[in-house]
């Protein structure tokens, strides 16, 4: 029995030093300049993707200037989107800020605050004038997915670094490494398939990419490494389904395959989207000359559902579009 209910592997396997961060070197080495500046170290922005290390990060420049105990009292981390009252972390954070003219003169703090980019505008405001009235050895660590919504009187303030979705062969390699560490045994012939689809499911973050891992694990399904299973554990449509589907688009049987589509139980719009633009070459007859079009279109469907369209008829008209585009002609 494998069913471990042991530490998130993702806490585990969170990197405590610079150098076991995968990728983003660029980030790291110049960084790392910073951080050896210590009080004159400025405030930071990291930006990126979810997943790609910039919490990590963030912690490790902490654990390396305040050691010990220190640490507790001196770093405050913070989550603008956990916190729904802001006056609350505006409060907390004057307190923090503030409490230094108390106790010690001139330790060092840090202030770690993650989602900057969900706090609403009008609150940046204040937030900038907390970080412009702070004093020197408060130092302000904040991370986005998105720093064009980060106001700019914030970001003139702050070195921002960039976070790169991290490339396949790194995303792979770190979970073998876990494997690795774990002693797990995957059946040799369908390695490459489950890690592929690992890193498909994944999207890129690497968080993600672990967590199905640890997933595949607990429900034993790395013995026979059930990649249809794993799919559907991770919000994706079984393979054999896609296969059914194409068939029906490709013999532009479209009540046919809305019948299919309609038959996917806990569909998640967005991962199908992916998932069918990722099958997209395995339509036989997809005129090659509009296939970027069709790619365009797929991008249109994704946006217009994250803005909020309702995703059943976004879908289907996904799916009739997939039809016209089956090109038996040229
Ligand atoms: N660049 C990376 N190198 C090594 N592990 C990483 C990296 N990025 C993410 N991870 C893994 O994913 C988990 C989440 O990373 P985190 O730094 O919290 O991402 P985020 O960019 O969303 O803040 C970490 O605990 C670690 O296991
Ligand atoms: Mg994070």
């Amino acid at each position: 029995m494998n069913m471990n209910i042991e530490t998130p592997w993702v806490e585990k396997y969170r990197p405590k030093d610079f150098d076991e961060i995968v990728s983003q070197s660029i980030a790291i080495n110049n960084l790392k300049k910073f951080v050896q500046k210590k009080y004159d170290m400025p405030h930071m922005i990291f930006s990126g993707p979810a997943g790609t290390g910039k919490t990590t990060t963030a912690l490790i420049i902490a654990n390396k200037l305040l050691k010990g105990d220190i640490y507790y009292r001196n770093v405050l981390e913070l989550n603008a989107s956990d916190t729904v009252r802001m006056d609350f972390v505006r409060k907390e954070l004057q307190d923090f800020v503030n409490q230094n003219l108390i106790i010690s003169d001139r330790e060092l703090k840090i202030v770690i605050l993650d989602e900057a980019d969900n706090i609403p505008k009008t609150v940046q405001q204040t937030l900038r004038r907390i970080i412009e009235s702070s004093p020197n050895n408060v130092k302000f660590i904040l991370m986005c997915n998105y720093i064009n919504q980060i106001i700019d009187p914030i970001i003139s303030r702050c070195a921002v670094f960039r976070f790169v979705t991290l490339p396949k062969d790194k995303i792979i390699n770190r979970l073998k490494f876990i494997v690795e560490q774990e002693q797990l045994s995957l059946p040799e012939g369908k390695k490459k398939e489950f890690f592929e689809t690992l890193f498909f499911i994944s999207g890129g973050d690497l968080r993600k990419a672990i967590n199905s891992l640890q997933m595949a694990v607990a429900l034993e399904l790395i013995e026979d490494l059930n990649i249809n299973e794993i799919l559907k554990i991770s919000g994706f449509v079984e393979r054999p389904v896609l296969n059914q589907l194409k068939r029906y688009l490709e013999t532009k049987e479209f009540a046919k395959a809305r019948d299919i589509f309609d038959s996917i139980d806990y569909l998640d719009s967005r991962n199908f989207i992916r998932q069918l633009l990722n099958f997209l070459p395995e339509f036989k007859n997809v005129n090659k000359n509009n296939a970027s079009q069709l790619r365009a279109y797929f991008g249109d469907v994704d946006y217009r559902i994250s803005q909020g369209a309702d995703e059943r008829v976004q879908l289907t008209a996904l799916l009739a579009e997939l039809i016209s585009y089956q090109d038996t002609t040229t």
